[in-house]
């Protein structure tokens, strides 16, 4: 069966080591970009420009970048929460960002210590820089179906916010289900407000695992047509702001499913193997 083309886009060494105890050595986050630079990604979130008060397993990310093995057809991605972040990321050579909002206000707050439509407005200005260097910018929407603060979010929330950052620029939305609730019931319900306002083939899906459901979700936002998927090789992560909430689902496991179901993700298996275990031998 050929189903085309699906896509991973790694954010193990961003979205799964920020949320790791251990203080990881810089030389071990690059020794494991450059394993996943060899499984044939085109993109890897390796870096995120923001307070190292708030996140300090990501302090070091101008230095991964720096010390990264650039591979051609590959695009280096960092975290960028505002201004300062952008100027950082982009000095640091960053080969594409990302601005991240939430559907929630409570977990608004405490991520980024700002509202939403406060932290839209910090945004605004990074997009504007952006478009005159030509950097792609990612947008992600967190708390797509649930909220550790706030509880159930409704999905027009999601849509007024990947509306909002898609009209902006964002070349991409990808929708978080941050604390891994989502059912393939709630995903699909979430998905078709987002769809009426934001074209499927740029949005992806980010689905942590915590409930055990991220094939479940991935399989119901396919039958709606999203073809990217956010995964973490090793099953590394979380975050530090939403808690109960674990790794993201585990790049193995999503390349292994959606070659079984007939996709074509140009990733290499026995790569990915090494660099998850790679990964799961860095947790503290
Ligand atoms: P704040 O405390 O409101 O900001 O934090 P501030 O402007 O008052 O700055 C506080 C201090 O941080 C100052 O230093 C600034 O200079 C410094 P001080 O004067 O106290 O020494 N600072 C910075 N330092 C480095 N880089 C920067 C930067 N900005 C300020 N860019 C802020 C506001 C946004 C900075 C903070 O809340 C923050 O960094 N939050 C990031 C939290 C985070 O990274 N969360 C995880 C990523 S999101 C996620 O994982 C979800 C996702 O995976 C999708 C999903 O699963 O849903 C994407
Ligand atoms: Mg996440």
């Amino acid at each position: 069966k050929h189903l085309g083309r699906c896509e991973i886009f790694e954010v193990g060494p961003r979205d799964g080591l920020q949320n790791e105890a251990r203080d990881i050595p810089v030389a071990e986050k690059i020794a494991l970009v450059n394993r996943l630079s060899a499984a044939g990604f085109s993109r890897i979130e390796c870096a995120s420009f923001v307070s190292p008060k708030w996140v300090p397993q990501m302090a070091g990310s101008k230095e991964v970048l720096a010390g990264i093995e650039r591979r051609s057809g590959v695009r280096y991605a960092a975290l960028t929460p505002n201004m300062r972040g952008y100027t950082d990321a982009v000095a640091a050579g960053a080969d594409e960002i990302a601005v991240f909002a939430s559907a929630s206000e409570g977990f608004s707050r405490h991520n980024i210590n700002a509202s939403i439509e406060e932290s839209i407005e910090r945004f605004a200005p990074i997009l504007e820089e952006a478009r005159h260097i030509d950097l792609p910018v990612r947008g992600y929407v967190s708390c797509v179906v649930e909220c550790p603060y706030d509880g159930a979010v409704a999905p027009a929330d999601v849509a007024r916010i990947a509306d909002k950052l898609f009209s902006m620029g964002c070349y991409e939305v990808s929708l978080g289900d941050t604390i891994g609730a989502g059912t393939p019931d709630t995903i699909a319900r979430m998905l078709l407000a987002v769809r009426d306002v934001v074209p499927v083939g740029r949005l992806a899906g980010h689905f942590h695992d915590t409930g055990g459901r991220a094939l479940d979700n991935i399989d119901a936002s396919l039958s709606l047509g999203v073809r990217v998927f956010d995964a973490a090789v090793g099953g590394l992560g979380g975050c530090p702001y939403a808690p109960g909430a674990s790794g993201n689902v585990a790049t193995e496991a999503v390349a292994a499913h959606l070659a079984r179901l007939g996709y074509d993700t140009g990733l290499d298996e026995g790569e990915i193997a090494q660099a998850s275990q790679m990964a799961r031998a860095m947790r503290g």
